[in-house]
């Protein structure tokens, strides 16, 4: 199958560099900046005034019709709204019943998900609609994730792009395609903070950092929910798992989790208020205990800080039977109390496990559970389906379904986002220069891997409705490139079995080309995402040994790695010459990955993660804490250093092996000083710059160089420490970044305009605020790297 004519790829060409420039220019838009003087992106501090969108849930009118009908409904009517099933699921309805339509019809369920087309949803809103006694339309969900038809870059790769516009363009173009099927609600984004790559679900979030997770949950539920919650293309967003979830202990799916309010404060619940004030109508409620309460029966969590402090309007969904989970966690002995419990809390909708469709009416007949409870919670359900216009435009117009899927300009932003996702982890000289980019004129490559040609694993984990036929493998795009004659691929085994007869072909295949490219790493569906933690994190199978004895011809070799996680692959690190991590790229992976490799596009993603050198390191992040012993040098582990009674492994190095915000592109750039424009802000002025939001205190500046002979991208990270303050915070913290694009020897003075709370955090006194205090800044090229200026924060 030719997915990719010579002339739909001049035109994709095209495409991709008029996407670049208006990414470019609407990413600086959107955080009010410009090319020659950059504020800091505007990620929220915890604690402050909601600052909604447009799409603000309720209004005098949809107040005026949620009354209305709330009026009229029958108690169990009210029961109904907040039940939810996946349609033909094993539990729910369909599990020993087989009346899911009935139910509908007397109006005993409020939401499906799983259900995807116009006919199927339209089938099933007629009953709805037609026939249950208050017309109360279904309101269809499911988890588009990285797209729907079209499939972008895995989130981990959507997050390493550091370009929120493409993630809003990618969610925009997901939200146009999903809504076509009927399906006006997304279970996504998933921005829940991890810092551990043994949890597969590392894949589906945008990584360890809160600013950096803020903007994109930010851009996610701005894309799905576009301009108006009401239009017919638009899709609810539903930020998850609230919260704490990305913290499970060693890495294992679903375990427990232990975070003090500082902490939740500062690293895990501002990707979600992000998402609050950018208006997601929903939250999905998380499968972890957090300090020994299931997040699905936290009232703590849900009513105080999302409902009260944070004002959200919308509805809050458990996931998937978390709320029977409730009695595993050791808190309710029976369904009805689980129930209870989780209503309670303020979780809105029961997905999937039953327990309000068969225990709430009887909780409120015997005053155990308060009907106002009941009331707010359907309210609330109201309120999204009525502000999202479902009761204007149930339907969905079944003819225009499939010419909306696949879109030539929604493949086309699919490969703009590959491109930008893919982050150059390695680049060393071969015979005198750097191995990438390679040269078009290559008389033979040898393409090796289990990877190289497997398209279902292009399109990563929750792929929805992203289908293997539709992805262009590197191989398929190689061999459009080169010719059939210039490539000689040979699989080398499967991901997880080779036998010595695959790992000899490919030795041949290396030994007969001039470079080789493998292309390794883990199988999506089974090894990344949800119940797929890992406690080894090397390359599954024998691809290890592949790698190294295809080194061994000694060709030139890239090492392409298909990942939802970092790997710790030391050897490869050191010996391989070229390694890039391609996560899963989605359905223009191969394009996007040979343009990258021939120079037609540079490299420009960085980590979004530490990339840790051991399992043993995990959980491991930059913006830790100082500890009261730091390692003098923790690059080196202790049998090198000079001290035994510091923070240190003695076997290891405390350092990533590429640290967060690291990417490497095809020139190099120098980072000059960092120069702040004051040395000293009355902690006074501060605390008045903070009632006036995005007022600039302070402008921090440092001249960037390109020292190469190409012209390329770097990103201008801003990372700010505090030290005297009332709780410990850490070492670095992101506090904006940049884009620069610099032609070959072009300097050029970069500006962050930075306000008051990028100075804010959780205090000792538990409450946000600034306070008195030395402040370190830095404008570098990743978390750790940049020179340093300070200033203090005086008390007055
Ligand atoms: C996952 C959620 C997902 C839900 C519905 C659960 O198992 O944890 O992320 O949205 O299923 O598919």
């Amino acid at each position: 199958m030719k997915l990719r004519s010579t002339s739909l790829g001049n035109v994709h060409a095209f495409l991709f560099a008029a996407l670049r420039t208006v990414s470019c220019a609407a990413l600086l838009a959107l955080y009010g900046l410009s090319l020659a003087s950059a504020q800091t992106a505007k990620a929220p501090a915890p604690g402050k005034t909601p600052a909604k969108t447009e799409n603000q849930l309720s209004s005098p009118a949809v107040e005026a019709k949620v009354r209305a009908l709330l009026a009229k409904m029958t108690l169990e009517e009210k029961i109904g709204q907040l039940v939810q099933y996946s349609a033909g699921a094993a539990t729910g309805p369909t599990s020993g019943r087989t009346d899911d339509k009935d139910m509908i019809r007397k109006g005993q369920i409020g939401s499906l998900f799983n259900v995807t087309g116009a006919r199927a949803t339209n089938e099933l809103q007629h009953i709805a609609v037609d026939e249950s006694r208050l017309r109360i339309p279904l309101i269809f969900g499911l988890d588009v994730i990285h797209g729907f038809r079209t499939t972008f870059p895995l989130n981990l790769g959507l997050a390493a792009t550091w370009d929120p516009e493409i993630v809003r363009k990618a969610s925009r173009i997901a939200a146009l395609e999903a809504s076509a099927a009927g399906v006006r609600w997304t279970f996504s984004p998933m921005v829940d903070i991890a810092r551990d790559a043994r949890w597969g679900r590392i894949s589906e979030g945008s990584g360890e950092d809160p600013f950096l997770g803020s903007a994109m949950a930010d851009a996610y539920v701005r894309g799905y929910q576009g301009e108006k919650l009401e239009a017919p293309d638009s899709v609810v967003a539903c930020a998850k798992h609230y919260v704490g979830y990305g913290a499970a202990e060693g890495g294992r799916d679903y375990n427990s989790t232990e975070i003090s309010e500082h902490s939740l404060r500062e690293y895990y619940l501002p990707p979600f208020h992000a998402a609050e004030k950018a208006g997601a109508g929903t939250f999905m409620s998380a499968f972890n205990a957090l300090n020994g309460i299931p997040a699905s029966a936290n009232p703590f969590t849900i009513k105080q800080i999302l409902k009260k402090e944070w004002g959200f309007e919308g509805f809050v969904v458990s996931d998937w039977t978390s709320v029977s989970e409730v009695m595993a966690h050791g808190i309710a002995l029976d369904g009805a109390t689980a129930a209870r419990k989780a209503l309670l809390a303020g979780v809105d909708m029961d997905m999937q496990s039953n327990l309000y469709h068969q225990n709430l009416l009887k909780l409120v007949q015997s005053g155990k559970v308060p009907q106002a409870a009941i009331d707010d919670a359907v309210r609330r359900i109201l309120r999204v389906k009525f502000a999202m216009g479902l009761f204007a435009h149930p339907y969905t117009e079944e003819n225009l379904e499939a010419s909306a899927m696949l879109r030539p300009e929604s493949r086309a932003a699919a490969k703009a986002a590959a491109t930008k996702s893919i982050v150059l982890l390695r680049n060393e000289a071969v015979s005198g220069a750097p191995l990438l980019p390679l040269s078009a004129n290559v008389s033979s490559l040898a393409l090796i891997g289990p990877l190289a040609d497997d398209a279902s694993n292009m399109i990563g984990s929750w792929g929805a409705l992203g289908r293997g036929q539709d992805a262009v493998t590197l191989r398929l795009a190689l061999t459009q490139k080169l010719g059939e004659s210039r490539v000689h691929y040979a699989k080398g085994g499967e991901i997880l079995t080779a036998s010595e007869g695959d790992i000899s072909a490919a030795v041949s295949a290396a030994q007969n080309s001039d470079t080789a490219i493998l292309a390794l790493g883990e199988d999506a569906p089974s090894m990344t995402g949800e119940a797929a933690a890992r406690a080894q994190l090397g390359l599954p199978g024998r691809q290890q040994e592949l790698l190294e004895k295809v080194a061994a011809t000694g060709k030139p070799l890239v090492l392409v790695l298909f990942t939802g996680r970092p790997l710790t692959l030391p050897w490869a690190f050191e010996h391989v010459p070229a390694v890039l991590a391609a996560w899963y790229p989605g359905v223009e992976a191969g394009n996007a990955l040979t343009d990258l490799l021939f120079g037609e596009a540079a490299p420009s993603g960085h980590l979004p993660l530490s990339w840790p050198r051991s399992v043993g390191q995990e959980p491991l992040y930059y913006n830790q804490l100082n500890t009261g012993r730091p390692a003098s040098d923790p690059d080196h582990p202790a049998e090198k250093g000079e001290a035994k009674y510091v923070s240190r492994y003695i076997d290891e190095k405390n350092t990533p092996q590429f640290p967060f915000g690291f990417g490497l592109t095809y020139t190099s750039f120098r980072y000059g000083a960092t120069s702040a424009s004051a040395k000293e802000i009355p902690v006074s002025a501060l605390r008045q710059a903070l009632q006036e939001k995005g007022r600039k205190v302070v402008t921090v500046s440092s001249e960037i160089t390109n020292t190469g002979s190409r012209a390329g991208e770097t990103m201008a990270q801003l990372y700010v420490r505090l030290d005297g303050t009332s709780i410990a915070m850490p070492v670095r913290m992101l506090k904006g970044f940049q884009p620069v694009m610099l032609a070959p020897s072009e300097t050029r003075k970069l500006t962050f305009d930075v306000d008051a709370e990028k100075f804010a955090f959780w205090g000792a006194e538990n409450r946000s605020g600034v306070e008195p205090a030395h402040v370190t800044l830095w404008i570098a090229p990743s978390s750790a790297e940049g020179q340093s200026t300070t200033l203090d924060i005086t008390e007055r």
